[in-house]
């Protein structure tokens, strides 16, 4: 576990993307934004856009991804923005993305993901679905861009977590699933406390190529994530739901672009950040702790066992 100061800077809860990319010129720099078709990603993509990097939607509804591309072009003005597929829980298709990408890539922004399916449901691996999708195919893509992202010298990874990480550290003995009932916000909890323990790890093992990599809590936006629990509604999720601390999708954007591309974070490694500013670390045990990091997503130690264990899974 890390014992550095916490990073902090003068932006907070209802600062924009915009807001964070003022003044920045992203001329030349080349991002990536996984799940760029809808949601935090898409205002991602439009705000990096904006301030003149050219931008390439990594989606796997390529009709909507390039849809959207044409909007965030006319909205900006920069053409550079273009939408090619992926599938993240598909090694061949994760594989074709990477193969077909040239040059340097400054900046990776890992989006995309899934939430809380009711259900179990696996890959043709077996490998349990928001795991597979959010962890294992984010390290699939990140692993096969790495020439890429150290050709750039200085290129940065953004993880998106979430505060759903509070729910459950990474199981070791048990992390598809099969031998414990499926439970589906520990499943999404393991899996964005995986996407923390990838930035960490990350930023360690390449740090000698230039590379720093953050995780991310964006907040509470409403988006498509929700849509499993939106089909099933009970009058107390529908009390919590209204009474949540929502953001817009321009301040649940700006955490990702701080990250991404703010001089203020300049050789800033391993961190998770909430509301543009560094977590504080979460001991308190609770089940209703809904901000702060936990110690276990920052552990050095899992996040080397994580990287050796999924590496293997892919290569298996
Ligand atoms: N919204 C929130 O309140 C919130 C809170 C905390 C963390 N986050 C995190 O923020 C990120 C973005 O979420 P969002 O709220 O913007 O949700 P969203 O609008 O549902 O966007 C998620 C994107 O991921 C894509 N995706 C899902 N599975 C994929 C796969 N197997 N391969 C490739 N792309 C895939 C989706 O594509 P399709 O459209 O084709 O399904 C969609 O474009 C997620 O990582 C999420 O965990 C969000």
């Amino acid at each position: 576990m890390s014992t550095h100061q916490r990073f902090t800077t003068p932006y907070g809860f209802h600062t924009t993307a915009d807001e964070v990319l003022d003044g920045i010129d992203l001329t030349g720099k080349r991002a990536i934004v996984t799940g760029g078709a809808s949601g935090i990603g898409a205002e991602t993509a439009r705000a990096l856009a904006g301030a003149g990097a050219d931008v390439t939607l990594a989606v796997r509804n390529v009709e909507a991804g390039n849809r959207v591309a044409r909007e965030i072009a006319a909205k900006t003005g920069n053409r550079a923005v273009t939408a090619a597929p992926l599938e993240l829980t598909d090694h061949s298709s994760v594989a074709s993305f990477t193969d077909a990408w040239q040059g340097p890539l400054h900046i990776l922004v890992n989006n995309a993901g899934i939430m809380a399916l009711p259900e179990l449901h696996r890959t043709s691996e077996g490998w349990e679905l928001q795991f597979a999708t959010n962890y294992l195919g984010h390290l699939n893509l990140t692993l096969g861009l790495h020439d890429a992202l150290a050709a750039a010298g200085g290129a940065r990874i953004v993880s998106l977590s979430s505060s759903g990480h509070l729910f459950s550290p990474v199981v070791f003995d048990d992390i598809h699933f099969e031998r414990r009932p499926y439970e589906e916000w520990l499943a999404y909890g393991q899996s964005k406390t995986g996407n923390v323990l990838l930035a960490v790890e990350a930023g360690k093992r390449w740090a000698d190529d230039g590379i720093t990599a953050n995780a991310v809590m964006p907040g509470g936006i409403r988006t498509g994530l929700q849509r499993h629990q939106e089909g099933a509604m009970t009058p107390e999720t529908e009390a919590a739901f209204a009474s949540f601390p929502w953001k817009t999708v321009e301040e649940g954007a700006a955490t990702s672009v701080l990250v991404a591309a703010s001089p203020l974070l300049d050789g800033v490694t391993g961190r998770y950040f909430e509301d543009c500013n560094e977590a504080e670390l979460n001991t308190d045990p609770s089940p209703h702790a809904t901000s702060g990091v936990r110690p276990y997503a920052l552990d050095e130690g899992d996040a080397e066992r994580l990287w050796d264990t999924a590496t293997a899974m892919l290569r298996s």
